[in-house]
């Protein structure tokens, strides 16, 4: 099975005032093809600015990172951008939902981002995906008119709106209660045993924990451990 995120020593500093900080410190890990994979830490870890160097969002301050073969550190901006609409799903904190848009829109622009025109077809795959996570009758409401676990599901479905072969998900679970959480990663599960997707999360979890091929401890910017539960299954 391929590479297809490839981290290595990747340190990540931050300039405070006179000071450096090192939010990560030498980190190399490699994820294989459809793996599930969890950033497992405490808040602080350097989880989230891990998420956001192997999206490319954010640059390493030494190291190398690939992506699917790509070397991100000889790749602009304008690429980088178009590779990420390409590739990843990314499902932030926040959830970022755009509050003008409904959610059965917020997932079509995904779509048009990706650079898929045929609008008819980009309404009924938005459609069955916002079917997909649950949310048939609530299509056509904004963010605002949505509950945090029904945002969350919206983040969910334009995250698989683009097809990714990659999808990176921050504590997607943070902020749900546990049977919404519950379905979350029963979506998650899916992504990965029935679509094929490589997803990569950070969590608290222990639930998410149990969907993880590899686990790997995060403390202080520093990998301290990684966790293999289940080699046979992938
Ligand atoms: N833009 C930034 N400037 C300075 N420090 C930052 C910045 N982003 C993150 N940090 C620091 O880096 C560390 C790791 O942050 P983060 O990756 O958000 O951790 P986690 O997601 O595991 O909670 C934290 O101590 C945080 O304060
Ligand atoms: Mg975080």
């Amino acid at each position: 099975m391929g590479c297809v995120i490839d981290l290595a020593s990747v340190s990540k500093e931050y300039l405070l005032g006179e000071n450096s900080f090192k939010a990560l410190d030498d980190i190399s890990f490699q994820i294989e093809e459809k793996q599930v994979v969890v950033l497992w830490g405490p808040s602080g870890a350097g989880k989230t600015t891990l998420l956001n160097i192997i999206s490319g969002l954010e640059k390493p301050s030494h190291g190398e990172v690939r992506v699917l073969g790509l070397s991100l550190e000889d790749s602009d901006e304008d690429f980088l951008a178009l590779f990420r609409c390409i590739n990843i799903g990314f499902i932030f904190q926040s959830y970022n939902l755009v509050s003008s848009l409904t959610a059965r829109e917020n997932v079509e622009l995904m779509m048009e981002l990706a650079g898929w025109h045929d609008d008819g077809r980009n309404a009924r795959l938005a459609s069955e995906l916002i079917r997909s996570v649950g949310l048939s009758d609530r299509a056509n409401h904004l963010p605002a008119q949505l509950s945090w676990g029904e945002q969350q599901r919206v983040a969910i479905a334009r995250a698989l709106a683009n097809d990714p072969r990659i999808i990176l998900a921050d504590e997607p679970t943070g902020n749900l209660d546990s049977s919404t959480g519950r379905e979350i990663i029963e979506l998650l599960r899916r992504s990965s045993e029935e679509h094929g997707k490589t997803v990569v999360i950070t969590t608290h979890d222990e639930r998410i924990a149990g969907l993880a091929h590899v686990i790997f401890h995060l403390d202080k910017g520093r990998l301290k451990a990684v966790d293999r539960p289940d080699r046979i299954r992938h």
